[in-house]
């Protein structure tokens, strides 16, 4: 039987486009999002082009139990999940001590919360069956925190933690842990921001992140250049510096 593939925030962007990638690969898919209406016309056009099974659950990734409810759900009705990529996240650029708590609050229930319950509950499926490959989606806006997006920038650097640490804690196991560092995609995401060096266009950028899923990756930049280089590079800049980035 063909693998499956569970995506969160495949409503939009970079998950959108990796269904689209899956399927063309012969993948059978599951895919969540909170924006049930924009999950079925993706569901339809799926089925209007590739001959893949294709299950669509709403989800919102900050209902943490429900999480684990629908990849259980999502792995009875493709009979088992092989790859679960936690891709859902928002990023709102709001700036520290300006009365926009509630954005900061947001960003890390959706971006780590979300992530880790995803995580979390697709390590439990995949440790009882024996194998499997989590996915997270996080950033190079995790190697260095950028003026206006303190809580994304570590949002993303916990979430790579994380994964650090879930790939240590499953050595010697059948279970790959790959995290996805991408830079700048052209996405709803980022597409309000002034300035988005290397950007690169969703089709490239999901083809790229299924091309590195499917070499069952440890850890990659997307794309590797200038990417591999800059992340390098951010942590050893003086914040005179950092402090100019839009
Ligand atoms: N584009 C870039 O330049 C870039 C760069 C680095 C990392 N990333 C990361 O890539 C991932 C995907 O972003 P994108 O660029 O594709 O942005 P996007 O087009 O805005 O898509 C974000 C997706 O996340 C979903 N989402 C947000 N909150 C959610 C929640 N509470 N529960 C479930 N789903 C939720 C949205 O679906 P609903 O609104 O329908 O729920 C949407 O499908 C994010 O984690 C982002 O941080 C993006």
């Amino acid at each position: 039987m063909s693998k499956s593939v569970f995506i969160t925030g495949a409503s939009s962007g970079i998950g959108r486009q990796l269904a689209f990638e899956f399927a063309r690969r012969g993948y059978r898919l599951a895919l969540g999002a909170r924006r049930e209406d924009l999950l079925q016309s993706l569901q339809a056009e799926l089925a209007g082009q590739f001959s893949v099974a294709v299950e669509i659950a709403p989800l919102d990734v900050t209902d943490y139990p429900a999480v684990r409810v629908c990849l259980q759900q999502m792995a009875d009705r493709l009979g088992g999940l092989d790859i679960v990529v936690a891709n859902a996240g928002i990023s709102y650029g709001e700036l520290v001590g300006c009365g926009e708590f509630a954005k900061t609050q947001k960003t890390f229930e959706t971006n780590v919360l979300g992530a880790c319950a995803t995580l979390d509950a697709a390590t439990e499926l995949f440790l009882a069956r024996g194998s499997g490959q989590l996915v997270g989606i996080s950033s190079v806006a995790g190697f260095r925190g950028m003026p206006g997006a303190a809580s994304y920038c570590a949002s993303k650097s916990a979430l790579t933690t994380y994964m650090e640490a879930l790939r240590a804690q499953l050595y010697e196991r059948p279970i790959q842990v790959t995290a996805i560092y991408p830079g700048y995609i052209n996405t709803p995401i980022s597409r309000n921001m002034d300035s988005r060096p290397f950007v690169i266009d969703v089709e490239k950028g999901g083809r790229l992140i299924a091309d590195l899923i499917e070499k069952r990756v440890d850890r990659a930049m997307v794309p590797r250049f200038p990417w591999s280089l800059v992340a390098r590079l951010l942590p050893l800049l003086p914040t005179r510096v950092i402090a100019k980035v839009d």
